[in-house]
């Protein structure tokens, strides 16, 4: 099976735009990848196929970087991948147990989505916001400070459809399948939305300015 004409013909577009970025039409994979993920939620048999033939490269070679990263999923996701951060830092700070009531919680476990089609989670091994720890991302929104009972409740809400905006960011949640257009390079012009560093992020660098210190020259 392949995508339907006019699925095709708007993908063509699309993958059209991203690859007059770069010089080689190849070096376009991982935004395209994203691209066939904002179609169907995952990368798809047809999704590697499209890739294939608008890079002229093999099967093979796109089903070798797909099934290397990570955020690229094998099987559908929800309309909400949450990840539960269980590096380190925020592991002791509570992401293990976090991650243990949620999945307990769910019925699911990692990579692994609810039979309603809502939620998917995922076990993440730093989000890059560990002065926020524990952190979860709904849909690589940032969701701060979180524990079990709070974790459980945005999950809950998400499957009930409740308006969730994220701690830091845009006001809209948006879905999986727009988060991975915009991860394509096909902004949906909410980048610049909302704070992005605050809180304790900040303190090194008010320290900084109240000592006038600054970084050594290059
Ligand atoms: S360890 Fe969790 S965000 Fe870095």
């Amino acid at each position: 099976m392949s995508y339907a004409p006019e699925v095709r013909e708007r993908l063509e577009k699309d993958a059209k735009e991203i690859i007059g970025r770069y010089p080689k039409a190849r070096s376009a994979l991982l935004p395209l990848l994203h691209l066939v993920q904002s179609e169907d939620g995952y990368v798809s048999d047809d999704g590697h196929e499209f890739c294939a033939e608008i890079l002229g490269v093999s099967k093979a070679e796109v089903v070798g970087v797909s099934t290397f990263y990570t955020m690229y999923k094998r099987k559908p996701a929800g309309d909400y991948h949450v990840g539960v951060c269980i590096n380190a830092l925020c592991a002791v700070m509570g992401g293990d147990e976090i991650w243990e009531q949620l999945t307990e919680h769910t019925g699911i476990g990692h990579d692994e989505t609810t039979p309603d089609g809502k939620v998917s989670l995922e076990r993440l091994e730093c989000n890059a916001a560990c002065d926020f720890a524990p952190v979860m991302m709904v849909n690589w929104e940032f969701f701060d400070n979180q524990t079990p009972e709070s974790a459980k409740q945005l999950v809950d809400d998400l499957r009930d459809g409740k308006d969730i905006r994220p701690t830091r960011g845009p006001k809209r949640l948006c879905s999986f399948k727009e988060a991975s257009r915009v991860l394509a390079g096909l902004p949906d012009d909410q980048a610049g939305e909302g704070p992005s560093a605050a809180g304790a992020s900040l303190e090194g660098l008010k320290v900084a300015k109240a000592n006038g210190w600054k970084a050594p020259e290059a």
